[in-house]
Order: structure tokens, then C-alpha cells, then sequence
């Protein structure tokens, strides 16, 4: 198939291009680089021999993202395009709910226009607010959200189903991601976050290569076994493969699939500081320090939708997702 995948120079857009075309699928990446670099598409080239064709464009221009579709036979759409970091989004709310909101609704237009109907698209677990039983089903409700990005994606679930509902031949799946990390084995592509890292793994991944001093561990008062927060980490590339198992939709009835792609085990802060001092010996030093706003005792997911419904399951450990995070921040020195 012919794959546009909208924020195919991102973190996990790039990933997913080197498994769609180890899949023998054929990539277009639309990206206006606001968060990426293109020389990603050489290191996607070096990985899997095959560049993708690139349009360094913006979602939120409707003109730029016809041009693409009257130029090319597109299949289907993944899309990743959009703004992603949390703290951000609570001081620009306005360039949050437009970039993600326009651009999602600019390429239905547009997809709709071209009689382009399989779409699949990048939620998060955050749409789940604070959940009250872990691990969460895909048919838990979902919660209040905390920060203007997070809105953005429950509303991006709603449009998405509100437009299949009015458009009953199209194929939609939201994917609701919990917490993606580690790199490419090759450690040619991985999370280059711009400025100082939101996200757990980056920061600890600086603090080893030496361009932060410490970790700031952000409480250790939860309700959780040591104190400090739970996630559901999952490799970046079991993430990457799960959109190409996800396809397997496409070929079934039309409507809105829901898959949650995690690993459905919860580690928390200190289990990721401990595992990764371990896979890497290295010290990583850290500091408690209040909680962050916003943030959530535990959250992890019951994956076996995806695996029951796909056959897709994550399959790396966490001692590789250290590894390979590591190996990617020291290509990075
Ligand atoms: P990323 O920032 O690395 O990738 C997003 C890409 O979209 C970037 O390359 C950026 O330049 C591009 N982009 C942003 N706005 C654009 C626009 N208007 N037009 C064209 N390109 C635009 O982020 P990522 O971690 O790869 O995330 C990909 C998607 O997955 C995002 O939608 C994000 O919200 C979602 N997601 C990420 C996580 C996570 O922890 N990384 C978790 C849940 C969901
Ligand atoms: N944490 C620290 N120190 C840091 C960064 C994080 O202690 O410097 C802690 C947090 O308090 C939390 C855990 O590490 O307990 C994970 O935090 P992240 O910021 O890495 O991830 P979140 O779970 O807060 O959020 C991420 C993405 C969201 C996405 C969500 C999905 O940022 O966009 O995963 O589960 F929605």
C-alpha cells in the first residue's frame, strides 16, 4: 500500500516508516519539521535502504496537504503530525487546539476529497484522565483531562468518530499509546527532544550522558509500591510494528477500531532508574522532589485487545529499552 504518514520525521513517525517499509509498504513522510529533523530520512534510508518521498509542508495548510494528495495514489493515512508536550500546551493553549485540531480536521477534508477512507491515528493514554482501576481495558471511560494537549487528543477521538458515524464506509482506528521509549537498535533514530526533557526516559538519558546533573524524581508519596509514579514503557519499535498489525483493520468491516498499544506491565520511576544503571552500568544520580502537577499515581494498559483481535504484543523488555536508549543519547555526544 501507499502509506502517508503525517509526522513521518517525529519520533515515532520515523520508526513507523522503517517498519512499513520492512513491511514492503510504500512511505510518503509530511512533516514541517517543527519538532524533527529531515536528515532523519537518510538514517531511514540507511536502516531500510528505501528514502522516503518527503513533503516538508504543514498540516494546517489545506492547499499544501491537496497538493500531496493530487501528486500521489495514497491508500491509506497514519498520523502523527501534531504538538506533544504537555507542559507546553498549559502555556500556549492556542497553538495546541490549532495545530492538532486543524490539522486533523484538514486532512479529513482532504482524504475525503481524494476518496481516501483508512486512517489511523496517534492517541494517547492520557485520554484515559485518572483511571480508576489499572490495567485499563479499552472500554474504560474516558477521564478528565489535565492540560490543554491532552484535550486535544480526546477531541481528535471524537471528531475521528463523529466523521466515521457520518462517513460509514471509512476505516478509523485510534490508537491510544502509553508511554513509548528506547530507540532503533542502530541507534540512528530515536527521541531528540528540543530544550530540556518533559519525559522520563530523555531526561534520564541526558543525565547518562552527562548534560544534566541529576534526575528529579517527581515524588515518591503515590500509592504505589515505592512511592513514585507507574507507567506502562513500551520499545518505540514494537510501538512502530503495532501500527503495521494494525492495518489488518482495513481489511475488515469499516468503523472506528479503539487498540491500547502498551506492554501491560506498570514500572515506576525508580524500577526505570534501577534498570537502567543496570543494562548500561552507569550511576544515574537522582534527587526527590515535589510532585508534578497534573501527573498520576499509575497508569498501565491491558493490551490483550490487540494481541486477541491483531496478534500483535510487545515483545522488547525493559532492560532493552535501556540499552537502546542509551546507545542512541551517546550517538548523540
Ligand atoms: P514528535 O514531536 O517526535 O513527532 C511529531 C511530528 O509532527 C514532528 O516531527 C513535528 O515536526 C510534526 N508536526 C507537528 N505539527 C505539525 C504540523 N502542523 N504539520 C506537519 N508536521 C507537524 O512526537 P512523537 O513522540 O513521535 O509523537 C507522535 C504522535 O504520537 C503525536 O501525535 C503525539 O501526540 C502522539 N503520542 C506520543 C506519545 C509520546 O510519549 N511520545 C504518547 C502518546 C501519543
Ligand atoms: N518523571 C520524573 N522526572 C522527570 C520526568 C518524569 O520523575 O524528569 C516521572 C513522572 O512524574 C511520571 C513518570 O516519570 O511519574 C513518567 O512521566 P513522563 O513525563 O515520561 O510521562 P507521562 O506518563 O507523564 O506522559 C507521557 C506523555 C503523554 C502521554 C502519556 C501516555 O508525555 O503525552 O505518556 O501515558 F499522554
Amino acid at each position: 500500500m501507499v502509506i502517508l504518514v503525517t509526522g513521518g520525521t517525529g519520533f515515532i513517525g520515523s520508526h513507523t516508516c522503517v517498519e512499513l517499509i520492512n513491511a514492503g509498504h510504500d512511505v510518503i513522510a509530511f512533516d514541517n519539521l517543527s519538532n524533527s529533523n529531515e536528515s532523519t530520512l537518510d538514517k531511514i534510508c540507511s536502516i531500510t535502504g528505501k528514502k522516503p518521498k518527503f513533503y516538508c509542508a504543514d498540516m494546517c495548510s489545506e492547499e499544501q496537504l491537496q497538493s500531496v494528495f493530487n501528486e500521489n495514489q495514497i491508500d491509506a493515512v497514519i498520523h502523527f503530525a501534531g504538538l506533544k508536550a504537555v507542559g507546553e500546551s498549559v502555556a500556549k493553549p492556542w497553538e495546541y487546539y490549532y495545530n492538532n485540531i486543524c490539522g486533523t480536521l484538514n486532512l479529513l477534508k482532504v482524504m475525503q476529497a481524494h476518496d481516501v477512507n483508512k486512517l489511523i491515528f496517534s492517541s494517547s493514554a492520557t485520554v484515559y484522565g485518572n483511571p480508576e482501576i489499572n490495567p485499563i481495558t479499552e472500554e474504560c471511560p474516558l477521564g478528565e483531562t489535565t492540560n490543554p494537549y491532552g484535550e486535544t487528543k480526546k477531541m481528535q477521538e471524537r471528531i475521528l468518530s463523529d466523521f466515521q458515524k457520518a462517513n460509514p464506509d471509512w476505516h478509523v482506528v485510534l490508537l491510544r499509546y502509553f508511554n513509548p521509549i528506547g530507540a532503533h537498535e542502530s541507534g540512528l533514530i530515536g527521541e531528540e527532544p528540543n530544550g530540556v526533557p518533559n519525559n522520563l526516559m530523555p531526561y534520564i538519558m541526558q543525565v547518562a550522558v552527562g548534560k544534566l546533573p541529576f534526575l528529579r524524581v517527581f515524588g515518591n508519596d503515590y500509592d504505589t509500591p515505592d512511592g513514585t509514579g507507574v507507567r506502562d514503557y513500551i520499545h518505540v519499535v514494537d510501538l512502530a510494528r503495532g501500527h503495521v498489525a494494525v492495518m489488518k483493520t482495513f481489511t475488515m468491516d469499516p468503523g472506528v477500531y479503539i487498540y491500547n498499544l502498551g506492554t501491560g506491565i506498570g514500572y515506576s520511576v525508580l524500577d526505570i532508574v534501577h534498570a537502567f544503571e543496570k543494562a548500561n552500568d552507569i550511576t544515574i544520580p537522582y534527587q526527590i522532589m515535589e510532585r508534578r502537577p497534573g501527573d498520576i499515581a499509575t497508569c498501565y494498559s491491558d493490551p490483550s485487545k490487540a494481541e486477541r483481535e491483531l496478534g500483535w504484543k510487545a515483545i522488547y523488555d525493559l532492560e532493552t529499552m535501556c540499552k537502546d536508549s542509551y546507545r542512541f543519547a551517546q550517538s548523540l555526544k
